[in-house]
């Protein structure tokens, strides 16, 4: 019995310092990848991952610069931006009227709408191709009616903006 227990005891010892030396085999190893003689591979192949990454990064922003000047309505253009594909939208874009900016400004429409560009909501340039009435436009900023511009999130309702001064912004929006 006592023998039968000292025996299963030095079987388990014997594997465990098996595991313990293959173990160790591993670890010197390791050791030798990061600190050794293998630190020089590892640092090549940390190269090449490196410069293989910024490739990608590379080829996505020419693939997204593609994509942009493929859809230049999209895209908003900066100011004397001078690229080709933006050239000809260029002469309709006229600068907004001082009066007209103001009261964007106050009311805030500027966050969510620009003239020629979607920013949250469709640019004005685009809300003019509806052809509106400006009572038409004072009652869509007071109750907005989402389901006009699926894709875009909804409008919250502006009920506090006067209609005077909607109707003045409804004005220039047509002009557009
Ligand atoms: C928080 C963002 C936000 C603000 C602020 C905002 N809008 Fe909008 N607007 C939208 C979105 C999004 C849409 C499209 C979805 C919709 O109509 O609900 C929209 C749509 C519109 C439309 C088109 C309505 C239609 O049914 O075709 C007009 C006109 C408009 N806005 C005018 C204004 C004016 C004027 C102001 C300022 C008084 C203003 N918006 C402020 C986000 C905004």
């Amino acid at each position: 019995m006592t023998l039968k227990k000292s025996a299963s005891l030095a079987l388990m010892a014997l594997a465990v310092s098996f595991f313990i030396g293959c173990s160790s085999k591993e670890d010197r190893d390791k050791y030798d990848q990061w600190y050794g003689s293998g630190s020089k591979a590892r640092e090549e192949a940390a190269l090449v991952k490196l410069q293989s990454d910024r490739k990608v990064a590379a080829e996505q922003a020419t693939a997204a610069a593609a994509e942009k000047a493929a859809a230049p309505a999209a895209a908003p253009a900066a100011p004397g931006d001078t690229s080709a594909a933006a050239a000809p939208a260029a002469p309709k874009r006229k600068p907004v009227p001082a009066d007209v900016s103001a009261l964007l400004n106050k009311h805030a429409c500027f966050a969510c709408h620009q003239a020629y560009d979607k920013v949250i909501g469709p640019a004005y340039s685009e809300v003019a191709k509806k052809k509106y009435t400006p009572d038409q436009i004072v009652e869509l900023v007071h109750n907005p009616k989402p389901e006009h511009w699926p894709g875009y999130p909804p409008m919250a309702p502006l009920p506090h903006v006067p209609k005077a001064d909607i109707v003045v912004i409804a004005n220039w929006i047509n002009s557009l």
